[in-house]
């Protein structure tokens, strides 16, 4: 390496944390260098953990913020210059100079009256650097310019992120999350949903979870069960106010769980579906089964699930008995169009960040117009066509849905959406189409979290 000469400050980056650009002063009084950091939480296996921290890189810019993620080497008491103790993390990483790089460690401290951003530590300036301290800036200059530009975004590093998957269910997909999201250096923490609890103030929008708050992540992945869609689209309300990430949002996981909001959202989209029509308690059975048209048609409970409460009346008697009897037992119901030419399939295809990932078709039990899986239907890959395709997305565009399954019916006049499921199971899909689904979903994530450049303001 050449042999470098500092001032009393100069500019660096911290390629490895994704800070390209800081001006740190030369503190030979210090061993260690150190970072003024805020919200620093440490996560992670406890035989490798990694710090999260955010950094204001410039100075009197409390509006650009950087996250970063780093490997936790130590805990070490710091005596500041002020004659002030504390405990600190210190952290490896990589300080670069010109063209010059080399690894330090820093300390993280979140302490206001530290003039400056970063210190450079003894540590740091190892052997081959001299100190001329009564110059400054000796080496290249680089800019804060670089926080308000693209070039940040690209620039970002593959950071280890800390993500929530709101769930209280163990099965394929929540496994499949954990394990992927922990093959690429994240750490996933399964957070049942219904033991999150909420203080609701102004000051300090949080979420509590099992006597203490819940750290920050960097993304939360809902995976809420249709029986708790009122409390879980609360708890991610609650990080949606802190700003955190949620792959699905509360208003779109709301929209789409209620059939019949789902459907005057499709609607007012000009999505295709099947013809449909809701009533509180008509009357006039036969009225309403005219909006829909003709027998057969399809009866259809608001709560159903796996195609238990899906039935098809082949006759005008037969629907009007349907009706009536589930009118009896005061259910809320749908009456729909029969689809005929769906002969018992349906296509679901999945959707992540707006593009079709991969689609199956599901074919119902001999004799079963339902092709429900869990009836005994069987799942095979399918090409779907463009306008499919165009269709799925524009359903989950339609209630802002990062990852959603859409089903269609193929009718003779084009695709019509049955229903876009918020929490899609990756097991069928998985396994029908080969796809690593999941990955997907991190690829979105890690896009995600890019830190964005920040505007500039006005001299
Ligand atoms: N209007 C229709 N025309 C033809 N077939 C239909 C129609 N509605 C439903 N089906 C068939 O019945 C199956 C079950 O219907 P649907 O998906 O609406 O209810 P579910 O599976 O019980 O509820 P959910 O999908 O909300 O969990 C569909 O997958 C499809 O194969
Ligand atoms: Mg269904």
């Amino acid at each position: 390496m050449d042999k470098l000469t500092f001032g009393w400050e100069e500019w660096v980056a911290l390629p490895d944390l994704g800070l390209p650009a800081i001006r740190a002063k030369v503190d030979t009084g210090a061993r260690t260098s150190a970072l003024h950091a805020h919200d620093i939480e440490v996560f992670g296996p406890a035989a490798k953990p990694k710090v999260r921290f955010n950094v204001h890189p410039i100075s009197g810019r409390q509006d650009v913020s950087i996250t970063c993620s780093a490997p936790l080497v130590d805990r070490r008491e710091v005596t500041s210059s002020n004659g002030e103790t504390e405990q600190r993390f210190v952290i490896a990483s990589t300080l670069s100079v010109g063209e010059q790089e080399w690894p330090i460690e820093i300390t993280l401290t979140n302490r206001a009256t530290m003039s400056s951003r970063m210190l450079l530590g003894r540590q740091a300036l190892s052997d081959h650097i001299s100190i001329s301290p009564t110059e400054k800036r000796l080496q290249p200059d680089l800019s804060y310019d670089v926080y308000h530009t693209a070039a940040l975004k690209r620039r970002a590093p593959k950071r280890a992120l800390r993500i929530a998957v709101l769930s209280r269910e163990d099965n394929y997909s929540t496994r499949r999350l954990v394990e992927v999201g922990d093959a690429r250096g994240h750490t996933v923490e399964v957070i049942n949903t219904t033991r999150c609890y909420m203080a609701i103030n102004t000051m300090a929008p949080e979420v509590h979870y099992d006597g203490k708050r819940l750290p920050r992540y960097d993304a939360v992945i809902p995976r809420i069960g249709a029986s708790i869609t009122p409390y879980g689209t609360a708890v991610i309300r609650q990080f949606e106010t802190i700003g955190t990430y949620c792959v699905n949002g509360s208003a779109g996981i709301t929209a789409s769980r209620d059939k019949l909001h789902a459907h005057q959202v499709l609607a007012s989209k000009k999505i295709g579906m099947p013809v449909t029509a809701f009533a509180a308690s008509p009357k006039d059975t036969s009225n309403l089964m005219g909006l829909v048209g003709t027998a057969p048609l399809i009866v259809k409970l608001l709560e159903s699930t796996q195609g238990k409460g899906v039935v098809l009346a082949e006759t005008k008697k037969a629907a009007e008995s349907v009706i009536d009897a589930f009118r009896g037992l005061k259910a809320n119901f749908l009456v729909q169009d029969f689809v005929k030419e769906a002969a018992g399939e349906d296509i679901r295809c999945l959707v992540i960040a707006g593009k079709v990932v991969a689609a199956m078709k599901r074919t119902g039990a001999e004799g079963d117009f339902r092709s429900n899986l869990h009836r005994g239907g069987s799942a095979t890959v399918v090409r779907i066509t463009r306008e499919e395709r165009d269709t799925a997305v524009r359903a989950a565009r339609a209630f802002g849905l990062g990852k959603a399954g859409v089903d269609l019916l193929r009718s003779t006049d084009g695709p019509k959406v049955l229903e876009v499921n918020s929490s899609p199971g990756f097991e069928g899909i998985e396994k029908a189409t080969g796809k690593d689904i999941v990955g997907k979903l991190y690829d979105e994530i890690e896009a995600r979290v890019k830190p964005q450049p920040s505007r500039r303001r006005k001299a």
